[in-house]
């Protein structure tokens, strides 16, 4: 299970930018594979949900990509790879 605690597994990087975002996502996006987590900390507004989109957008996703605050999940196939977007808002 996830412990903030533990920062052997944690990455922090600023990311000034929209388009930083979207490079580190597509940067990533080749390294994940399944069976990973990668959870993301930060504010409402702080570019989770436009990392998750750059990550989808990498692998070649090309429909719409919401934040999944009310919904809790999002479910996307892509190549038969199931990538459930998670908000623990609540
Ligand atoms: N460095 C940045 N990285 C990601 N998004 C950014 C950045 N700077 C500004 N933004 C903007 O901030 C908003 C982040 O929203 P979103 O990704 O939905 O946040 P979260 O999922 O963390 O609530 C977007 O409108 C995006 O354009
Ligand atoms: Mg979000």
């Amino acid at each position: 299970m996830h412990d903030p605690d533990d920062k052997s597994s944690t990455l922090t990087l600023h990311l000034p930018d929209e388009v930083a975002t979207d490079a580190f996502g597509h940067q990533l996006a080749p390294l994940l594979h399944p069976g990973m987590v990668v959870w993301l900390d930060g504010d409402l507004g702080a570019g989770k949900t436009t990392l998750v989109r750059a990550l989808l957008r990498a692998r070649h996703h090309a429909g719409p990509v919401k934040s999944p605050t009310y919904t809790l999940v999002e479910i996307y196939v892509i190549s038969r790879i199931y990538w459930y977007h998670f908000d623990f808002y609540r």
